[in-house]
Formats: structure tokens, C-alpha cells, sequence
């Protein structure tokens, strides 16, 4: 067993770590009390070469490993968890899903232009009464000729306002198939479509979040990803990659906590002594240093296990499931390190604090994810490999 990363993967971190600091966090707080999102930040991402991260460079991507993917979500959610949500829903929920459901056609189509980021990718289940219920859909695809007539509503899909096209689930109204249900490429110019976002969000405020609506919208049957049935198949497959980005990214909450604590710890003086010589804050620090730890271990295994072709449902809901509550946790900690300063926003950790509580709600809530874990361990939910798996690393 080699734990080690490879010089790229190093090089990945590094440029990630860069980007992060210089595009991102610059302007932050002034973004993120303004809840402000743009265009920009997507470009910026696009030109640095991010958005084909684990792409292949027959598709026009970087050609880099699964791993990687992880690395720069870690990275960037490490200067702020709006520029990670931008890679797990072009990259992980979109783009990679496109890689493995997608015809020949279909990939040469779009990869080329989402890999430079001239296209942008989004995802779109949830709806108001299919959050945790994801197959509770009522957005519907009817048939029509050589086309689909689209009718629906879905909420709380980030880069609703931003996003070129989507990857959208749906009920199918009359079908054939075992199961009822449909995905779909979903360009936001087409007659019908229209998008709204959503505001006052406790965190991601920096972020786009919204709700769309297709009324009468017309989708090409040849937009559609997999056969009539596999659509919540589609959507779950998805979701192993998004999750994959978010459990990734936790870590980098992890590692910014620890980033504002420890040199707060070492100069904050407390009767006459430096708060990190307190035991009570040394078990915080030490709490932190063991959750980035683990969560690395949990998400390293799923990088490898897509690289390598295995079905990795259960260890990617493992690993979002318990980095998300371990950044929760640091970042709750942060703050009482930092007592009063961790209160405003003088301090980056009360933007830790909010941000990533939505990461235990988002991509499956904390509960879902113990529900998955029990079911997986009781035998009641079924592990057997997929028939449609992502291409194995190295890409051939
Ligand atoms: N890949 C491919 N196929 C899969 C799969 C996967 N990962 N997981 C399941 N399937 C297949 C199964 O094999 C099964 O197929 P067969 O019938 O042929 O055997 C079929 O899909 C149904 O699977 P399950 O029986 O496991 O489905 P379920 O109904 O038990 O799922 C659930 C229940 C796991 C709770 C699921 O509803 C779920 O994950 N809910 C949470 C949804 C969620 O995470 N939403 C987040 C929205 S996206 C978001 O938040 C992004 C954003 O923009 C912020």
C-alpha cells in the first residue's frame, strides 16, 4: 500500500492553494456580507485550467486522475467553500457524470467545451417535495416526436442563475421502462426555461443558489443521458461523484480552521500565557489535526477507488457523511477559540461555521448518510457493482 501523492498531485495542490488565496479570498468578506456571486469567479476557474481537472485530454481536460479532482476541492474550499461548490456541481455532478452515462456523441458534443470552461454544468433533483425523497419527482418528460416536452419546477440548484446547461432529472409520463424516470441536458437558452435565486442563505452567500422552471420547454431526444428507466440511476451516480467533491472539500474547511487557529492560539495571551498552552484549547487543535487526518484517508480511498473502476457508493457516503460533521465540528471549535473575535466576521471562522453546516445538509443530509451507513452494514442495501462505471485512470 503507497500513501503517497505523486509529484503532480503536489503541483495540483499547490496551484490550487494559490488560486484560492490570490482569486479568491482577496475580496471575500466584502463578497460573502454582500452575498454577492458573479460570473467572474467561474472564468477565473475556467482560464487556471480547473474545470477540466479529471477530465481526459482526448475531451480537452487535464488528463490528471480522480485524485487530483479531490485535491483541488480541498484547496479551494480551503479560501471558500463557494468556489468548491462550483467544481462539484460543473465537475463532479455534471461534467463526470457526463463521462460515464454519456454516448461517444454526447461526450465530444460538451466535454471539449466544459473541460475550458466555455460551457458551464449544473445539476438539477431536488425538488420541493423530493429533497431526501429524491425519487419523489413531479417535474415530468413527455414524449413528443423526436422530443421531450418538459413541465416542472426544481429548487435549490447552485449556479441556477450562471449555469449554461443542466443535467436534470425527471418523470418520465409515459414509459415502458421499469422505472419512470429520465436525465437530460438542459440548455438554459431553450423557450420555457427560467431561473430564480434564492436569498438569505445562513452560508455559501458568496455563491449563486436557485430555483428553475421549465414550462412547455422542448429538449431534443438526443439530450437525453442513458435510456428511458435509467434516470435515477443517473441521478445517484451523480451524487457519488458530487459527494466525492464535498467530502474532499470538508477537509479544506478542516485546514482553514486549523489556519486561523493555531497563529491566534500562539499570540492571544491569557493570563500571561498563550491560549494554546490551555489544555482545553490543545484538545480543539488536536481534534481538528485528527479530522483532517481521517477525512484525507476516507476521500484519498474514494479518488482511488474511481480510478481504479470499483463501485464506491458506500465509501464516498462514509466519507462525506464524516468529514462534513468533522468540518462542522473544527469550525465550531474555531470559533470558541476565538471567542468574541469568532462572533464577526473580523475573523474568517464564523464564515467556516455557517458554510459548513450547509455541506451536512446538501448532497444528501447527515441523516441519509447514517441511514446509508446502517442499511449498507445491516445488508439491506445492496453494494454490487455498477454496469455503467467512470472511465478507469490512466484514461486510455
Ligand atoms: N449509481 C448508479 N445506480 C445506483 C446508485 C449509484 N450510486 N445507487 C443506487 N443505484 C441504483 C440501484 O442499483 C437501483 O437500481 P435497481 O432497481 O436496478 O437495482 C436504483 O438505483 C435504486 O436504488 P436504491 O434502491 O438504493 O434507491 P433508494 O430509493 O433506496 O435511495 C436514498 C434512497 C439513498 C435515500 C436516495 O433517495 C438518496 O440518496 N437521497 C438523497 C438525495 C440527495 O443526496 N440529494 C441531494 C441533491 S443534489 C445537491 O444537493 C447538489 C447541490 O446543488 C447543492
Amino acid at each position: 500500500m503507497d500513501f503517497s501523492l505523486s509529484a503532480e498531485h503536489e503541483l495540483i495542490r499547490e496551484s490550487a492553494h494559490k488560486f484560492g488565496q490570490t482569486e479568491i479570498v482577496p475580496d471575500l468578506r466584502e463578497r460573502d456580507r454582500e452575498a454577492r456571486s458573479d460570473r467572474a469567479t467561474l472564468e477565473k476557474m475556467g482560464d487556471a485550467g480547473m474545470l477540466g481537472i479529471s477530465i481526459p485530454a482526448k475531451y480537452g481536460g487535464s488528463d490528471t486522475d480522480y485524485i487530483s479532482l479531490g485535491i483541488v476541492c480541498e484547496e479551494l474550499e480551503r479560501a471558500d467553500s463557494t468556489a468548491r461548490v462550483v467544481m462539484s456541481v460543473h465537475s463532479g455532478l455534471h461534467s463526470l457524470t457526463l463521462m460515464q452515462w454519456g454516448t461517444e456523441e454526447q461526450k465530444q458534443r460538451w466535454l471539449p467545451s466544459l473541460a475550458t470552461g466555455k460551457l458551464i454544468g449544473a445539476f438539477a433533483l431536488t425538488e420541493p417535495n423530493a429533497g431526501s425523497d429524491a425519487s419523489n419527482l413531479k417535474t415530468t418528460a413527455r414524449k413528443d416526436g423526436d422530443s421531450y416536452v418538459l413541465n416542472g419546477q426544481k429548487t435549490w440548484i447552485s449556479l441556477a442563475d450562471y449555469a449554461d446547461q443542466f443535467l436534470v432529472i425527471t418523470r418520465l409520463t409515459e414509459t415502458q421502462a421499469k422505472a419512470p424516470y429520465a436525465a437530460f441536458i438542459v440548455n438554459r437558452n431553450t423557450p420555457g426555461f427560467s431561473s430564480r435565486a434564492i436569498h438569505g442563505k445562513l452560508g455559501v452567500r458568496a455563491g449563486n443558489t436557485g430555483e428553475i422552471f421549465f414550462e412547455d420547454m422542448r429538449v431534443p431526444a438526443d439530450c437525453m443521458i442513458g435510456e428511458e428507466g435509467d434516470g435515477f440511476k443517473v441521478a445517484m451516480s451523480a451524487l457519488d461523484h458530487g459527494r466525492y467533491t464535498v467530502a474532499s472539500g470538508a477537509v479544506g474547511i478542516i485546514t482553514a480552521c486549523l489556519d486561523a487557529c493555531v497563529p491566534y492560539a500562539n499570540d492571544r495571551t491569557v493570563q500571561g500565557e498563550p491560549i494554546g498552552k490551555k489544555q482545553l484549547v490543545q484538545q480543539m487543535i488536536a481534534s481538528m489535526a485528527q479530522g483532517r487526518e481521517i477525512g484525507r484517508l476516507l476521500y484519498y480511498k474514494v479518488g482511488w477507488m474511481k480510478n481504479t473502476g470499483q463501485r464506491h457508493t458506500r465509501e464516498c457516503s462514509m466519507a462525506k457523511w464524516t468529514n462534513c460533521a468533522a468540518a462542522f465540528d473544527a469550525a465550531n471549535k474555531a470559533v470558541e477559540i476565538h471567542g468574541a473575535y469568532g462572533f464577526c466576521d473580523e475573523f474568517p471562522v464564523e464564515r467556516y461555521f455557517r458554510n459548513s453546516r450547509g455541506a451536512m445538509i446538501y448532497e444528501g443530509t447527515h441523516e441519509i448518510h447514517t441511514i446509508m451507513q446502517a442499511e449498507y452494514e445491516l445488508g439491506y442495501r445492496s453494494d454490487k457493482p455498477l454496469a455503467r462505471m467512470l472511465p478507469t485512470w490512466p484514461f486510455s
